[in-house]
């Protein structure tokens, strides 16, 4: 049972103890959450920022719903960084519910946020509580975007872009939770909505962004969907929503498309299993361990949203730095409005509804990770 407020399930992981860092900022205890205990207090001794000045617990617990319930028992909100969260986000959630929490979590992956909200949407509703996935840098910096484009009256399409740069140019700097992630992607369907309708991206899509924060064009993928065409789909503002994300590095982007194309043919039809293997190579391959704290020097990101009315047209630009510190800054600013018992909405929500983008812009804002400009086209 839970002794505090705010729970962080994968208390182990990079971004969970970035979220650590966060509520430790702003005084709040928390009661981490993993599945070694041992071991997450050695890797939160090593990397969480005024450890020891900190209020907070250590429960171990297996990953099924009636261990995670009883560990979530007690608390108010539940941030769940345990991905991919195809494969464990539903387990997390259905727990909250029955411990009667809020849940929010940082998940890109458009096929979960979508059973999340057919399966839980309702039964959260009833119960007074937010269930908010994607409450993270992917892709609630594109919705604050978006949502600053729609304040242009008449606009009701929408173009948006992932735009970030790692440590090394590209993809790197991604951690080993991520990267399986992303390549968790090939086994889901990609939507994007299109008059209030979500209709699949085409198998080898691909879009070449020009930014003009970039000299070069930049080649991006659909990346799953993203989250912000299941936001929008019931959205009355919005008829049409396509998104995409792209590393500035066009050679590592091109070699997970080309992997996407190779998952099409040579590994679509494998049973389950033999697919697991892959992936697990993939990320041996690409992910040696977890990266170090990101440099505001080098991890920056420019999330663009165009929108489109008859002849309204306008350009929403989100640059910002440190997309996984900003990940926790959010799970933060979202934390906060709860326990002050103000949210918009209750069951299914994204973060930018239930607490309003304006929000969420300004606490970043504040803290040096985004500043979002408009321009009318
Ligand atoms: N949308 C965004 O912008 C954004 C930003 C940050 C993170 N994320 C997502 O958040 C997730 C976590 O990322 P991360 O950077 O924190 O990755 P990470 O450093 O690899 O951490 C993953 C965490 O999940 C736990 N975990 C993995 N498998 C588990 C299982 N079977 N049972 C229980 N716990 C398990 C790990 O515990 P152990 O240490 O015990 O293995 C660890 O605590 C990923 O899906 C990532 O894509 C998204």
């Amino acid at each position: 049972m839970a002794k505090h407020s705010v729970v962080v399930y994968g208390a182990s992981g990079y971004t969970g103890m970035l979220i650590m860092d966060w509520l430790i900022d702003q005084n709040i205890p928390f009661t981490a959450v993993a599945r070694n205990a041992k071991r997450t207090a050695e890797l939160m001794a090593r990397r969480v920022v005024r450890l020891e000045s900190a209020v907070y617990e250590i429960i171990e617990t297996t990953h099924d719903v009636e261990s995670l319930a009883r560990a979530f028992e007690g608390a108010k909100v539940v941030c769940n960084t345990v991905g991919p969260f195809v494969n464990f986000g539903l387990t997390a959630i259905e727990a909250a519910l029955r411990a009667g929490c809020h849940y929010l979590d940082t998940t890109g992956e458009q096929s979960y946020v979508r059973t999340a909200r057919e399966r839980f949407g309702e039964p959260f509703r009833q119960a007074g509580r937010l269930l908010a996935p994607s409450t993270a840098y992917m892709h609630t910096f594109s919705e604050i975007a978006a949502e600053l484009a729609l304040e242009t009256p008449g606009v009701d399409a929408l173009e948006t872009s992932v735009l970030c740069r790692g440590p090394r140019g590209g993809a790197s700097g991604v951690t080993v939770g991520s990267t399986a992630s992303i390549f968790e992607v090939y086994r889901q369907e990609s939507c994007y909505l299109w008059e209030k309708k979500l209709v699949p991206h085409p198998v080898n899509a691909s879009y070449t962004v020009v930014a003009p924060d970039l000299l070069q064009p930049v080649f991006t993928l659909p990346w799953g969907g993203t989250s912000l065409p299941v936001f929008y789909e019931n959205d009355p503002r919005v008829r049409s929503c396509i998104s995409s994300v792209g590393f500035y590095d066009n050679d590592v982007m091109k070699l997970v498309h080309a992997l996407g194309q190779k998952w099409e043919s040579e590994y679509k039809d494998l049973p389950k299993e033999a697919q697991d293997q892959v992936i697990k190579g993939l990320i041996d391959s690409t992910t040696p361990g977890m990266p170090p704290r990101e440099r505001t020097t080098v991890s920056r990101t420019v999330d663009i949203a165009i929108g489109r009315g008859q002849l309204a047209a306008v350009r929403a630009t989100v640059r910002g730095v440190t997309p996984y510190i900003a990940t926790g800054a959010l799970q933060m600013a979202a934390v906060q409005k709860l326990l002050d018992g103000e949210t918009a909405r209750v069951g299914f929500a994204s973060a930018c509804k239930a607490f309003g983008h304006r929000y969420l812009l300004g606490f970043l804002e504040q803290r040096g990770l985004a500043r979002a400009s408009v321009t009318a086209l």
